[in-house]
């Protein structure tokens, strides 16, 4: 019944379960509360019995203000316990769900990445948690229900045998094929059921066809066959319906001839046995069937919850790709205040899960301290992939890189990456303050984070919004534009003052003004740090002391601008379509000739 899947939806649900000491008190409290609840069903019909064999003859023992004394006591107890077992049961749910959150957040922010983005990371996030809502909101009240009503049943068939054993055995004897028989009938009803909405759909989609085919069915003379098609389907429709509809409605007279069958045959047998004893007792009798009654919905409940709990637990399976993600690795020791930022990159390929053709193949560079370095190359190149590799956001599957002449894997992560400033390619904003956006994470301080913004030109933006620093920048930063997001993006990378800057098409959105001031803020921050741009506007590297040209994930070209133009390479090439385009006359006022001027300012700044 439990494939493997369940079973590894079962351990994970043990393995939340256990994270908290209290949930294990809140389960034993669960399993009590449900056994009062069940210890309290055949107190009823007891009570029923005593009240009926006695309560109507002289030898009443009891006065008369005891009976509702009696059962609201009794049903009070009962529903406080119940009460108390739904309480403890949704608290229990809540508090592994929000385990659950947690356990995926952290993931978010600390599993490796690649692990992650395999899962195809925010929309299985989302539904991942969405599921497990579903599946934990089914389980624990599932299995609240499971122990309350099998605590009831033994309770209650307990108090049968007590009665009459022998009475007891018969009605189960009969009851169980009865049972059995009205889940066939329902199975049944179901398919049926399916049948009829399966041929329904046929019907109309028939109908709709003949609809679209209609000119083509007259231009074919095709009337008849189309005719006789539909017919088949419209009778096949027809019958099923009949069929599924009388045997739905078969069920209740059905089941109510077998229930009259099995209790005439209890009443028979439970009279036969009073004659032969010569114990005459209404309210035994009375007392055994109530409590017979009483074991159904139980009963019923008990067989309906399990499977759909199997299920909830195998669609558990999907949470953990996400919660067993492998942890990053974080072996290394080596700790430095700062480096001194000489980055080498030693023969690196990476070749992605899945992927027969490596993104990166061989590549071997040294950028040494203090240098600027540029990246071109056509999209799709690879430049930003080994950029991701200096944070160790991704690992080489070949060859390794290392910083300041240790290998990356020896840094202490989180010390590594201290010395990291990072630009991406896709900007990536809290939906929280400007300040809160530039420290990211750290504590702000306002005197660095408005040096950076001024370095950034957004210094006079942010000061004409209402509240400065504090001010919000809703989500994804959705209240700026695509080039002051940009900025934003730099002046964070600018506060964390680190030795070593990445900047991946940082200004491709700005416009010639802003470019030309974050140009020049990045060229001033360039002097002490290591520098590695990427860009496709070839204007905006010009004043880099060198250029890789990267393509299929090769290293193709490295040298100065001089000395690659007079290559007269890939990297020549696309600086002649550049500027060519750029120099031609614009076709429509605008966009080319900005370009054109930035490319003249900065191409003259550099000389
Ligand atoms: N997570 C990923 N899964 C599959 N393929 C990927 C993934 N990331 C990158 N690639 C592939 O790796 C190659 C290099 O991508 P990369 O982002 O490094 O290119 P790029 O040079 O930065 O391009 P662009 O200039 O367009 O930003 C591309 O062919 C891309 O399809
Ligand atoms: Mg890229």
């Amino acid at each position: 019944m439990l494939a493997g899947r369940d079973l590894h939806g079962l351990r994970l649900l043990w393995r939340l379960f256990r994270a908290n000491s209290r949930n294990r008190t809140a389960a034993w409290l669960i399993v009590l509360f449900a056994a009062v609840v069940a210890a309290t069903e055949p107190v009823l019909p007891a009570l029923m019995k005593h009240v009926l064999d006695v309560g109507f003859t002289a030898r009443r023992d009891f006065p008369l203000w005891a009976v509702p004394a009696v059962l609201l006591g009794l049903f009070t107890v009962r529903g406080l316990a119940w009460l108390a077992s739904q309480f403890l049961t949704q608290w229990l749910t809540q508090n592994v769900l929000a385990r659950v959150r947690e356990l995926v957040y952290g993931q978010i922010v600390s599993a490796q990445l690649a692990a992650l983005q395999r899962e195809s990371a925010s929309s299985l996030i989302g539904a991942s948690v969405y599921e497990a809502q579903l599946a934990l909101g089914m389980i624990f009240p599932g299995l609240l229900t499971l122990v309350r009503d099998s605590l009831t049943l033994l309770a209650l068939f307990a108090y049968l045998l007590w009665v009459n054993w022998s009475l007891t055995l018969l009605t189960l004897a009969i009851l169980l094929p009865l049972i059995l028989t009205m889940r066939q009938i329902s199975r049944r009803a179901k398919r049926l059921n399916v049948q009829m909405q399966k041929a329904a759909e046929d019907t109309s989609y028939a109908l709709e066809e003949g609809m679209l085919a209609a000119p083509v069915i007259r231009v074919h003379n095709a009337q008849r066959t189309f005719t006789r098609r539909f017919d088949a389907i419209n009778q096949r429709l027809r019958r099923t319906t009949v069929k599924t509809l009388v045997s739905g409605s078969s069920t209740t007279p059905v089941s109510q001839w077998l229930s009259a069958l099995a209790v005439s045959v209890v009443i028979v047998f439970a009279m036969w046995q009073s004659d032969i004893t010569g114990q005459h007792s209404v309210g035994g009798f009375v007392a055994f069937i109530t409590a017979m009654m009483m074991t159904l919905s139980p009963l019923r409940r008990v067989a309906d919850i399990v499977q759909p709990m199997v299920r909830a637990l195998s669609s558990l399976e999907r949470l953990r790709g996400i919660v067993d993600a492998p942890p990053e690795l974080d072996s290394g020791t080596h700790r430095v205040d700062r480096a001194r930022g000489e980055l080498e990159f030693d023969d690196v390929g990476v070749t992605l899960v899945g992927m027969d053709r490596p993104v990166l193949d061989g590549v071997s560079l040294r950028v040494h301290a203090g240098e600027s370095l540029a990246i071109v190359g056509p999209s799709g190149a690879g430049k930003t992939t080994l950029m991701r590799l200096v944070p160790r956001l991704l690992e080489p599957t070949q060859g390794r890189l290392l910083l300041d002449g240790v290998p990356l894997r020896d840094w202490d992560l989180h010390n590594l990456r201290e010395q990291i400033a990072y630009v991406g390619q896709d900007v990536v904003l809290l939906n929280d303050s400007v300040g809160a956006n530039v420290s990211f994470g750290e504590p702000v301080h306002a005197d660095r984070a408005w040096a950076a913004l001024d370095a950034a030109a957004l210094g006079d933006f942010v000061r004409s919004l209402p509240g400065g620093l504090q001010a919000p920048i809703g989500h994804n930063g959705s209240q700026l534009s695509g080039g002051q997001r940009q900025r934003l993006s730099i002046a964070r990378a600018l506060y964390r003052n680190a030795p070593l800057l990445i900047l991946d098409e940082a200004t491709s959105a700005l416009d010639a003004e802003s470019e030309r001031l974050v140009q020049q803020a990045i060229d001033r921050l360039m002097r002490g740090r290591t520098t590695i741009v990427i860009a496709h506007r070839l204007a905006t590297i010009a004043h880099c002391d060198r250029i890789a040209v990267l393509d299929a994930g090769r290293l193709i070209e490295l040298g100065t601008q001089a000395e690659l133009l007079q290559k007269d390479g890939l990297y020549a090439q696309l600086h002649r379509m550049q500027f060519q385009l750029a120099a031609s006359p614009p076709q429509s006022a605008g966009a080319d000739q900005d370009c054109a001027h930035a490319a003249n300012r900065s191409s003259s700044a550099s000389t």
